[in-house]
């Protein structure tokens, strides 16, 4: 199996652990012998695998101590590269996994300068011709990671994939965790600590599709079956965080400098970042009183290599 923008977190761990528990379990029941069973973790080549390896003697420790001696051995690779080419020799996976990753484009679409002003991904405000750029750029990309997976899975093999989309085709709102960072730049203009060209001239690498463009993607592509399609909101900070001493701002501006902190900082330098996720912070708490509680779109799609 392979796990695509793995990250270096604990959650690899979890869905190593779900996939081994199915396979025990499926054998058990018909009386087969559990497989050797090897997982290929992928993300970027600036990735921390070496934080990764460094976690995999204690997790096969817990393994082996919640499954006694396991049968089979389960060998662990990590794999640095993009998902949106080939990563894995022809027809040498059975399963893939992503969670989290595909809302995140391979590049920003070329010729947005000064487009989306004042923004730093979709949102309400957004021309008609930045949403199209992005648009083409999901297609291209989301057509790539199809083809390259449909050449890496055996006939059969299984993908589910989990990420970030929209309600539907023409329904781009504010109330988005990226867009709410990018007021609290434009806030640190009128602080004079960030300078408006630069706000200008930034988007994200982010595009969250509907429904319709990713059936339309799969069916032209045609190397999968669509499986399941599940939509489901997620609240922006769990509901069961409710101690007084709890901050939702401070939580979620964690959460958001975990997965965007490095692209900030290369367009606008090491110095702004603090501030701004101070700003964040106060902005997302602001919004969250209001709002009552923000929501994440989630898709979970499972696809079946035909
Ligand atoms: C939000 S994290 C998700 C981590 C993990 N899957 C989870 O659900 O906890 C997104 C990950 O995708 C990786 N990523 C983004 N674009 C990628 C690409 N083109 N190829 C491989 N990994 C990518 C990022 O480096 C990051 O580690």
């Amino acid at each position: 199996m392979a796990d695509l923008g793995c990250s270096s977190g604990p959650n690899i761990f979890l869905i190593i652990s779900q996939v081994i528990d199915s396979i025990h379990g499926i054998c058990q029941q018909a009386q087969f012998q559990v497989p050797e069973i090897r997982v290929f973790l992928n993300d970027l080549p600036g990735n921390d695998f070496n934080a990764i390896f460094q976690s995999v003697p204690g997790f096969f420790e817990r393994l082996n101590k919640a499954k006694g001696k396991m049968v089979e051995p389960c060998s662990i690779v990590g794999v640095p590269g993009s998902f949106y080419g080939r990563l894995f020799p022809t027809r040498s996976l059975h399963f893939i996994h992503s969670f989290n990753c595909l809302h995140w484009l391979s590049k920003v679409p070329a010729g947005l300068k000064d487009t989306n002003k004042g923004n730093i991904c979709i949102t309400k405000s957004s021309p008609g011709s930045v949403i199209k750029a992005f648009a083409k750029q999901f297609e291209t990309d989301f057509s790539a990671f199809l083809s390259s997976r449909s050449q890496e899975l055996m006939p059969g093999g299984q993908m589910l994939l989990l990420f970030q989309g929209r309600h539907s085709q023409n329904r781009w709102t504010d109330d988005c965790i990226f867009a709410l960072l990018g007021q609290a730049l434009v806030d640190l203009v009128s602080e004079e600590l960030v300078k408006e060209a630069d706000v200008d001239n930034f988007n994200l690498p982010l595009y969250k599709p509907w429904k319709g463009e990713l059936y339309e993607i799969i069916e032209r592509e045609g190397w999968f079956g669509v499986g399941r399609m599940e939509i489901s909101e997620v609240d922006w900070v769990p509901r069961d965080k409710d101690d007084a001493e709890f901050q939702s701002g401070h939580y979620l501006s964690n959460i958001v400098r975990a997965v965007s902190e490095q692209m900030i900082s290369r367009h606008f330098g090491d110095a702004v970042t603090d501030s701004l996720f101070i700003k964040y912070a106060t902005n997302v708490e602001d919004h969250l009183r209001h709002q009552n509680n923000g929501k994440l779109l989630n898709f979970l799609v499972s696809l079946t290599r035909k």
